[in-house]
């Protein structure tokens, strides 16, 4: 299968491996930084590879059945509806977009020409994940009372200072909507997907050089009567703590942490199907960094999708779902209060000066 990359950045490493894993025909790659392209062509020795600065050229002499779009998130929407208006089935860096037109828009286009769309939230592919949902599947908790997500990180003025466009309400969003929406969507996932209402908080306390939000807190009331907490920022002292996902049932409490919800530390289920010492030591990973291992089964599932027309495992309307619940946490909080689901429309744009001028 013919692939592309279009964005050579931080996370584009996880992209290539992936495709190498995944014996991808990696024929082109595209970035307007002539340096970031050619620091991952000599790193993964991609050579003979056409490289293009220029997304359209690249879709137009390349035709490539898969793309990955890994550039700033504001860009994430326009070039995925090129990749598919050329008829190319697209894998799109997290969020899939910063509004929800666009991401209805990406959905609508890509069934209208026959085009798969994942969104890349490679962390539901993570062992201990997988072994949670399991459970959920298997209904092993009985009834799910609530579930948490807090992501306790560390980002400093040098993560933002390397890409203007971070922190910025046009291209990004802030904690929640950059760092944080992983775990939103583990969540949302996990309880049951239909939200009825959510109340938010959103602040910048520590990043007077960025636009948008570094702590963001939020009470949500599932359609089936569960409740979720989402805690989220980039203002732990001194270096990340950890990305953590609880889940409380009626037969069951399970605790996903480490830096990435990479391992699972709580396992109780009075079903006893299986010996809690022994889920903790084998659903545990030690990635190399937070970004984890789930790329290569993420674009495993993505050409199996492909091959089989079925849909991915992550798919667009995941990823918009994802971006929903954000969104809906920035309008709470905008607003002063609780916003319901499903939202219609609500873009980052919305909320630019928020929380006054960048201080640089
Ligand atoms: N899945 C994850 O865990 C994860 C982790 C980090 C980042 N991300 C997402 O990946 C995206 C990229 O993040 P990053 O940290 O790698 O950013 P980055 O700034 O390091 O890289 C973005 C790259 O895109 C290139 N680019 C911009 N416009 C382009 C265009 N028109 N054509 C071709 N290339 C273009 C830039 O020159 C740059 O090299 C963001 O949306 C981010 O949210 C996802």
């Amino acid at each position: 299968m013919n692939y592309a990359l279009i964005g050579c950045g931080r996370i584009s490493p996880n992209h290539i491996a992936a495709a190498k894993a995944n014996g991808l025909n990696f024929t082109s790659i595209c970035d307007i930084n002539m340096h970031n392209m050619h620091d991952k062509i000599l790193k993964f020795e991609l050579d003979p590879i056409h490289t293009y600065t220029d997304y359209r050229r690249l879709l137009e002499k390349e035709k490539p059945e898969l793309v990955a779009i890994c550039t700033e998130s504001g860009k994430h929407a326009s070039i995925a509806l090129e990749c598919i208006d050329a008829g190319c089935n697209v894998i799109i860096e997290k969020p899939i977009a910063l509004s929800l037109a666009d991401a209805d828009e990406i959905i609508r286009r890509g069934r209208e020409k026959g085009v798969k769309v994942c969104a890349s939230h490679q962390n539901r592919f993570n062992k201990s994940i997988q072994k949670i949902r399991d459970a959920v599947d298997k209904e092993r908790f009985g009834r799910l009372f609530y579930g948490t997500a807090h992501i306790r990180w560390c980002r400093d003025w040098e993560y933002y200072s390397r890409a203007e466009w971070r922190g910025t309400w046009e291209q990004d969003g802030g904690a929640l909507m950059n760092q944080c929406i992983h775990n939103a969507d583990l969540l949302r996932w996990m309880m049951g997907d239909e939200i009825e209402e959510v109340v938010g908080m959103t602040d910048r306390l520590n990043h007077p050089y960025i636009e948008a939000e570094d702590l963001g807190i939020a009470l949500i009331r599932f359609k089936n009567g569960a409740y979720g907490i989402l805690e989220g920022t980039t203002d732990i002292y001194p270096k990340n703590l950890e990305e953590t996902l609880y889940l409380f049932g009626e037969k069951g409490t399970v605790k996903a942490g480490g830096t990435s919800v990479n391992k699972i530390e709580e396992w109780k289920f009075s079903d006893q199907l299986d010996d809690p010492e022994m889920v903790i030591r084998q659903f545990a990973e030690n990635p190399p960094n937070i970004y984890g291992f789930g790329h290569t089964p993420l674009y495993t599932d993505m050409i199996q999708a492909i091959e089989n027309d079925c849909e991915p495992y992550v798919s667009g309307e995941a990823g918009r779902r994802a971006l929903e619940l954000i969104l809906a946490v920035y309008k709470s909080a905008a607003e002063g209060k609780p916003v319901k689901l499903p939202m219609k429309e609500c873009d980052t744009m919305d909320f630019v000066g928020r929380f006054g001028k960048k201080i640089m």
